[in-house]
């Protein structure tokens, strides 16, 4: 078997890495790692795979024909410049950033759902937004089986996903000092403000939402709405997402189609107190669903609250379940 090379761009970050976590845990057939951040981490030294890594620092002639596979997670402006670079050099980028998404040529995907688009792949695949995997994880085998008319999200998203600044802001404020990365402080607060707004009064966040579901489930008939909140929990996304079908259900065989799809842990037993919670999600890799109940308000609905690790399975696992996938069917541009 040939050497398989893989560049990790933004290694220092909370997302890159958790990307070192969980590759270190699934152990890929993968001979050469190498780690990239910015200057601001020249010569930084992490361990990894039982070894020390110096942090490269990433530039226009990083790639030169070395790597198949890039694992980006530097932000937006990072992956516009540099992917099509590496790319040009014969290496396949799974981008973490909003830059791609949306592009027609550019696979959206989240494997327990569409992961054969990966496939179609130009050079560039897309991973979504955090709060976006985690619901259509729970959302595709609903779909599969009753077809989603109307989505309502509502989300409780965890300062983690704004990045090591969104956590220091949280530590901070409980000492009363001043936010850096929120508009205002988010310790004891909850703020309906994720990313900019935009001329319509939804945030760039919510439109992600929206546009991102439709792409990963093929459907553009689903009329979806969304509220994305910033809530004072460090870590894990949580959802509340109210699903309206166009076929009729039985409430105890809804459940039971979601125990069984792939990536779903089924939380829900009201007279326990059982129902899934962030602080039991962060560190795991599964989506978890629970205090699912019918909406009598409408003729076929339910609401069901998702939990996830958003820098696990809403960014890092969700990246490397692609790059295994990459791998194991030999897809690769050298
Ligand atoms: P660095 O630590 O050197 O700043 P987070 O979103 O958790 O703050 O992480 C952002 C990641 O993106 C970090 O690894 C950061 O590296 C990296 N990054 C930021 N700017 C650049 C750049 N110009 N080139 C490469 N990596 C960058």
């Amino acid at each position: 078997m040939k050497d398989i090379n893989l560049a990790i761009i933004g290694a220092t970050g909370l997302v890159g890495r958790t990307f070192l976590k969980v590759l270190e845990e699934k152990q890929l057939p993968i001979s050469n790692y190498t780690l990239f951040a910015s200057e601001r981490s020249k010569n930084k030294k992490i361990k990894f795979m039982g070894k020390e890594y110096i942090i490269n620092v990433l530039n226009e002639n990083s790639f030169n024909n070395k790597f198949d596979y890039a694992l980006f997670s530097a932000g937006k402006d990072i992956s516009l410049k540099y992917a099509p670079i590496a790319v040009k050099n014969k290496c396949i980028v799974i981008d973490n950033s909003s830059a791609f998404r949306m592009q027609e040529d550019v696979p959206l995907v989240v494997p327990e759902v569409n992961c054969e688009d990966i496939t179609t792949n130009q050079g560039i695949i897309s991973n979504p937004n955090c709060s976006t995997i985690q619901a259509v994880v729970a959302l595709k085998p609903l779909h599969d089986k009753y077809t989603i008319k109307r989505i309502v999200y509502s989300t409780y998203q965890a300062v983690s996903g704004a990045g090591n600044l969104g956590c220091v802001d949280l530590k901070n404020g409980i000492q009363g000092i001043a936010p850096q990365k929120f508009p205002y402080p988010i310790f004891s607060n909850c703020i309906p403000h994720i990313d900019d707004f935009t001329d319509n009064g939804y945030t760039k966040e919510e439109i992600k939402m929206i546009n991102e579901t439709k792409k990963i489930l093929h459907d553009d008939n689903i009329q979806i709405t969304a509220t994305t909140v910033r809530v004072p929990v460090f870590n894990s996304h949580s959802e509340s997402i109210n699903v309206e079908f166009e076929k009729d259900f039985d409430i105890e065989e809804l459940k039971q189609t979601l125990i069984n799809s792939k990536g779903i842990i089924i939380e829900d037993n009201i007279y326990e107190n059982i129902y899934p919670l962030a602080i039991n999600a962060t560190g795991k890799n599964d989506v978890f669903v629970g205090r699912i109940r019918r909406d009598y308000s409408v003729r076929s609905g339910i609401n069901m609250w998702v939990v996830a690790d958003n820098i696990r399975k809403g960014a890092a696992t969700n990246a490397i379940q692609i790059l295994e996938y990459l791998i194991k069917r030999n897809l690769s541009k050298n």
